[in-house]
């Protein structure tokens, strides 16, 4: 279950040379606020995702440094190295260089970063977001329709601020929208299915009561003869206000507590303890569905939690290589790393 054996860094963020064993199934690394903890698991994630979750490249570079350089060592003997000249970056693994990390090389992730704890009460564009990059590695297609839809999305609302067009200009990406559109409410819905076919069950299992809970997709679910149909009749409202009203780029999520809305019905803890049962099953389902048995990374979340979540975030997460950072050594645990 060890994935990852080791990371290295060069000019990274504010490591200028920085070496981590983490060659075990839980690895804490412990450091005060700005020491570079997130760092550290922005660079895994780079390895596995080929995309960090947190900044672009020029934003990792070492402030006043020309290069930068992650090497990330992995169980089966492989090595990926990330390099950035402050202009291009490459991915070498073992040896064959590409500019983006290939699909069969990507790695599932389960991160845990302080900000998801308030995803229940966020905005709809951070649920949105959220949920997007869950359903991008559940499947990569996801991904490339999602993609794909938000450029002609692009094309619409440009031609949309336009002075002279008519509803014909606008057909062929109403079409698109449309086509693509409606492919990403089917994924959506049927990714929901599957968190809440568990979301109770593992709810209870964390809180010890009879509470039930579920995420509800707020959007149109609509076929795509319907969802065409709905932005030519929006024609009218798209063009006085200049973009497009209707579509996925719109939906929202929304956590049901209890048959109501978790937003304003459910405690703190109830909240917390609902996100924590989303990551578990995030987890589950990766592994399901990928076949690979994700990476958790746990960034300072433990100040968050309380010592039974704490507890029950270890435990269950015991079979997966977990990385986790804090400020403060948790009860019971050994510190790997000390910045
Ligand atoms: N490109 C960069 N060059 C140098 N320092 C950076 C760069 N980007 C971020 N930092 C600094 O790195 C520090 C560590 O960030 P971070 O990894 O988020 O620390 P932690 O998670 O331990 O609080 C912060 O003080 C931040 O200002
Ligand atoms: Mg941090």
């Amino acid at each position: 279950m060890n994935i990852i054996k080791r990371v290295k860094l060069n000019n990274f963020r504010c490591h200028d040379e920085f070496d981590l064993d983490c060659n075990r199934p839980t690895t804490l690394i412990i450091g005060e606020n700005g020491s570079g903890k997130t760092s550290i698991l922005e660079a895994i994630y780079l390895a596995l995702r080929g995309k960090s979750f947190k900044g672009v490249d020029k934003e990792i570079l070492r402030n006043n440094a020309d290069y930068y350089r992650a090497e990330i060592e992995l169980a089966d003997a492989q090595k990926i190295i990330i390099r950035f000249n402050g202009n291009k970056k490459e991915f070498e693994i073992d040896g064959k260089k590409s500019l983006r990390l290939p699909k069969k090389n990507r790695y599932p992730v389960v991160l845990f970063e302080p900000d998801d704890i308030y995803l229940v009460g966020s905005s709809p564009s951070r649920r949105r977001d959220y949920f997007d990059e869950l359903f991008k590695q559940i499947n990569e297609n996801y991904g490339i329709i999602l993609g794909k839809y938000n450029k002609a999305l692009r094309q619409r609302n440009d031609l949309l601020k336009e002075e002279t067009i008519s509803r014909d200009d606008l057909f062929s990406w109403n079409v698109m929208c449309a086509n693509y559109g409606a492919e990403i409410i089917q994924w959506r819905v049927n990714n929901l299915a599957k968190i809440n076919n568990k979301m109770t069950d593992i709810y209870r299992n964390i809180a010890k009561n009879d509470d039930s809970c579920e995420i509800k997709y707020l959007g149109f679910n609509v076929d795509e003869n319907k969802y065409l149909q709905n932005l030519e009749n929006n024609y009218e409202k798209d063009r006085i206000l200049g973009y497009t009203t209707f579509g996925i780029h719109r939906d929202d999520y929304e956590f049901i507590f209890n048959n109501k809305k978790a937003d304003g019905s459910a405690s703190r803890g109830e909240n917390r303890s609902m996100i924590l049962a989303l990551k578990f099953i995030e987890a589950q389902i990766l592994e399901q569905e990928v076949g690979k048995k994700p990476v958790v990374l746990l960034d300072d979340i433990f100040s968050e939690l309380d010592e039974m979540r704490q507890r029950h975030l270890i435990d269950n997460f015991k079979n997966y290589q977990m990385i986790i950072t804090s400020t403060a050594v948790p009860s019971e645990m050994r510190v790997d790393k000390k910045l």
